[in-house]
């Protein structure tokens, strides 16, 4: 399993493996608290039972089948205000490797990772620890459906059902932990700007017309338009009013 890692500089370099637990995003707090990881460590399972997602939801992964991992990272160099650029640089590597693989994979605001014709096939959960000096840790959850072909619910998909064939899961972590850390570096080196291009041109829903529902007005009719550096979405309602919205504030339908 190290061999695999053995690409990077950093990120990956300490691989603590679990055959089964509750969550990845929770082992890692605890094996950071206990001083067992540190920046650059991932704490990988095959079966994940308590999974966290965003909202408060649950993640629900098929064991065996598909990714569910935690990346350690400490962007200490961010302060609390730059938490959105940590989401872009992460969504944007997982996108840039499922592209690889299939094409129309976008990444939906704030941090999933869409099929933009066919739903969602996985997502991030990021669990900060901010002070003063910034942000002091991250735990970066990732959970890809990879070959996972029956769901419970409609909505997701895989990349095995989206290409026909299995992949190699082990290959897609490779190829993951080496895209984030050579964008972990880039926003290390201040080149945020250039990410938030990318994120913008790999974003669901850019500049479409669609249907969105929010507080205000309900269900209506929107274009995306742009991010703000605090990672707000901006919308153009079909009046031409423009709208920020925090996570949160707007659904997409
Ligand atoms: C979402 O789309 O709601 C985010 C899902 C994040 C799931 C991953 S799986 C690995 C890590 N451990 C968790 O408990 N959650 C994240």
């Amino acid at each position: 399993m190290h061999k695999i890692l053995a690409n990077t500089i950093f990120l990956g370099k300490d691989i603590h493996y679990l055959p089964e637990c509750h969550s990845t995003n929770d082992e890692a707090m605890q094996l950071y608290k206990q001083g067992k990881a540190r920046e650059g460590s991932i704490i990988i399972t095959d079966k994940q039972t308590k999974g966290r997602g965003q909202r408060g939801n649950q993640w629900f992964s098929e064991p065996s089948k598909n990714l569910t991992f935690t990346l350690v990272l400490s962007p200490s160099f961010l302060d609390a205000s730059q938490q959105f650029d940590l989401n872009i640089m992460i969504t944007l590597a997982v996108q840039e490797v499922l592209a690889q693989y299939t094409p129309d994979i976008q990444v939906k605001w704030p941090n999933d990772i869409m099929h933009r014709y066919e739903g969602k096939l996985g997502g991030v959960l990021i669990e900060n620890s901010v002070s003063t000096r910034g942000i002091d840790m991250s735990l970066v959850g990732i959970g890809l459906n990879l070959n996972q072909t029956d769901f419970a619910f409609p909505g997701p998909t895989s990349l095995a059902k989206l290409t026909g064939s299995q992949v190699e899961v082990w290959e897609i972590l490779r190829l993951i932990v080496k895209t984030v850390e050579n964008y972990y570096l880039r926003l290390k080196r201040g080149e945020v700007e250039l990410l938030r291009r990318l994120f913008i041109q790999n974003l669901y829903r850019y500049n479409e017309w669609s249907a969105y529902r929010d507080q205000m007005d309900g269900e209506f009719l929107g274009k995306i338009t742009g991010i703000t550096t605090e990672g707000k979405l901006k919308i153009e309602k079909e009046s031409g009013q423009l709208n920020q919205y925090a996570f949160k504030e707007v659904e997409f339908l």
